[in-house]
């Protein structure tokens, strides 16, 4: 409640007053001085998932059973896999998100004597986001010869990559024929696009872990593509599931992109520590190649002798642990993380501001409440 208020009077300030906004060097974007996101954490308690889940907790619940009745396949295999992956679909953020832009873009706000605020039209639409964003990360652990995800055993790891490959093509090809046969044309429209998207995030990704030259741009182009493009996506179909006009839609859009770049950053900077409680193995990025905002901010800091030995170390982190541990230590000593915290920080300032067009409400406070979760979540 205290954070909230915090939030919503630094949103209204931003409002009311501004001259007293400033061009934010890292996003381009004005964003209000003395902006309270830096001293947030410092006193304010964590906010948990289960807040942001708060007003639309009915739906959610509904929402499973939604994606249960629709997936289900034919073959003993496939649907072992299939029950696999639907009971480990981790924290739900993009189906949240799709519920709650439903919610405050809603012309009329009705409850039902369940406590559901979302129509079918809205699960469809979370459905739609939230299963073409299970198949990528089936295929992105194949990808990645990841064994684990979300702390359970990974498709591949359970079935084999072969197995692993089809069920995340069969998950794909359900979403769109489903989606086809709902015939709610315009939010299908968008979902050819969003794969292709994050289809072009990955090569992007491959191309420079494979080369090792991923810079401050390449490393924004990337997230942009494969998080905060789904999660702009996740957003703006809420929206346009109320009917929202495109203003609202484009606003919303705008809103999860920010917050998917920043939870995406937030994502690589977890990935440097080591204790932290991910569900996944710690330090993978570097192994696998990836250049992620924590190293890229010391790096831009170095002289070119100290670039070229940390490079070095980075070029040897694949199948040396010693490599990878001096790498992290460098990325320590230097405040890699605090760094990227930094920008991450302008990404959710962004992101709130598209929010505060609208009225005090309990979806727009768990709205702001994720913008929070994001900088806090430390999995
Ligand atoms: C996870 O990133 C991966 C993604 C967000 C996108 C993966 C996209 C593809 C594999 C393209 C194919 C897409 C479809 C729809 C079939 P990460 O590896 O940084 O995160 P992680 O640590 O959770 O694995
Ligand atoms: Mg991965």
């Amino acid at each position: 409640m205290y954070r909230n208020v915090i939030l919503l009077m630094s949103i209204s300030k931003s409002r009311i007053n501004r001259s007293k906004l400033r061009k934010n060097s890292v996003t381009q974007r004005q964003i209000p001085k003395n902006s309270y996101l830096c001293k947030v954490n410092a006193i304010i308690p964590m906010v948990t998932i289960d807040s942001i889940r708060k007003p639309v907790l009915a739906d959610l619940a509904a929402f499973d059973e939604f994606v249960r009745g629709n997936f289900n396949a034919e073959g003993e295999l496939l649907q072992e896999m299939l029950v696999h992956v639907l009971s480990s679909r981790g924290k739900g953020i993009r189906p949240v998100l799709t519920m709650l832009s439903a919610a405050i873009n809603s012309p009329h706000e009705q409850i039902d004597g369940d406590g559901r605020r979302c129509s079918k039209r809205t699960y469809l639409a979370a459905m739609l986001v939230e299963m073409i964003h299970t198949s990528s990360l089936i295929h992105d652990d194949v990808l990645d010869s990841s064994d684990t995800r979300r702390g359970r055993p990974s498709v591949n790891a359970m079935w084999q990559s072969n197995n692993a490959v089809i069920l995340g093509d069969y998950i794909l090809a359900r979403t769109l024929s489903i989606g086809m046969a709902s015939a709610q044309y315009d939010l299908v429209s968008h979902l050819g696009a969003a794969i292709a998207t994050l289809c072009e995030g990955e090569v992007l990704q491959n191309q420079h872990a494979e080369r090792l030259d991923t810079t401050r741009e390449d490393y924004l182009s990337i997230i942009h593509r494969k998080t905060a493009s789904l999660l702009g996506l996740s957003a703006s179909l809420g929206a346009m599931s109320v009917g929202a006009d495109r203003r609202a839609v484009e606003r919303m859009r705008r809103f999860g992109e920010a917050l998917g770049m920043a939870f995406q950053i937030q994502d690589d900077i977890l990935d440097y520590r080591r204790t932290a409680d991910t569900g996944k193995p710690s330090i993978n990025d570097l192994r696998e190649g990836k250049i992620t905002l924590p190293l890229i901010e010391i790096l831009e800091r170095c002289d070119e002798a100290e670039r070229s030995r940390i490079m070095e170390l980075v070029r040897r982190c694949r199948d040396d642990q010693s490599a990878v541990d001096a790498v992290q230590a460098e990325v320590d000593a230097r405040g890699g993380e605090r760094l990227a915290a930094v920008t991450m920080r302008c990404y959710l300032e962004r992101g709130m501001h598209y929010l505060s067009e609208y009225a005090e409400s309990d979806c727009l406070s768990a709205l702001l409440d994720l913008c929070a979760y994001v900088t806090e979540r430390n999995r």
